[in-house]
């Protein structure tokens, strides 16, 4: 009984401190990310595996970059569905920069998932950063035309991902 009660409270401690990794990094995250709200990192996080173990900062990464990712595609499919009633050539137009964008970064989260996974660190955040930039391009393909986006919310949530992300592995290199 009393070798149980030792198992659980070392079990429940290593859960507790697994779970910290998370916290501390969406704490972390939320300071120096004014526009990354702390709440939505840990519920990003929960979505993937609501246990919220994580046993080290390098699994948190390449989570977040699968995350990440299935915002990515998620985008892709809606530009699809826009595309299908989209009679407008310009606005077309814009929704295949975005298209392409994505595509792009999809591949580019791929890679940067397999830089991750053999430690190349400094090419993961390349690849995260190249990534990155497909919410805020395809943002300004709307904005310059002074046409409101309908992509606003999935370029806002796929922003968020990939900062979390590139955040993480920023934070390894140091
Ligand atoms: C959070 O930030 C503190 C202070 O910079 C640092 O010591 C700590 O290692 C960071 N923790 C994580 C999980 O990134
Ligand atoms: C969630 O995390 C636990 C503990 O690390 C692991 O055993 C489980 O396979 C994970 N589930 C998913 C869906 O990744
Ligand atoms: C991203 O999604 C694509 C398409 O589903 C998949 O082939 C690829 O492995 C995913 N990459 C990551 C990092 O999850």
């Amino acid at each position: 009984m009393r070798a149980f009660c030792y198992l659980l409270l070392i079990s429940l401690f290593i859960s507790l401190s697994n779970a910290s990794i998370v916290e501390e990094t969406c704490k972390n995250i939320s300071c120096s990310h004014p526009n990354i709200a702390y709440d939505f990192c840990i519920n990003s996080f929960e979505s993937y595996n609501d246990s919220l173990l994580v046993p080290d900062q390098r699994t948190l990464a390449v989570i977040a970059t699968h995350l990440a990712n299935t915002t990515a595609v998620k985008t892709v499919v809606r530009i699809q569905e826009l595309m299908q009633e989209e009679k407008n050539q310009p606005r077309r137009n814009r929704l295949d920069t975005c298209m392409e964008e994505y595509s792009n970064a999809i591949n580019e989260l791929t890679t940067a998932a397999q830089a991750l996974n053999v430690c190349r660190d400094s090419d993961a955040q390349t690849f995260l950063s190249a990534a990155l930039d497909a919410a805020s391009n395809c943002e300004d393909a709307f904005a310059e035309a002074e046409d409101p986006s309908p992509l606003e919310e999935e370029d806002g949530e796929y922003g968020e991902l990939a900062a979390i992300a590139l955040a993480i592995v920023a934070a390894l290199r140091r």
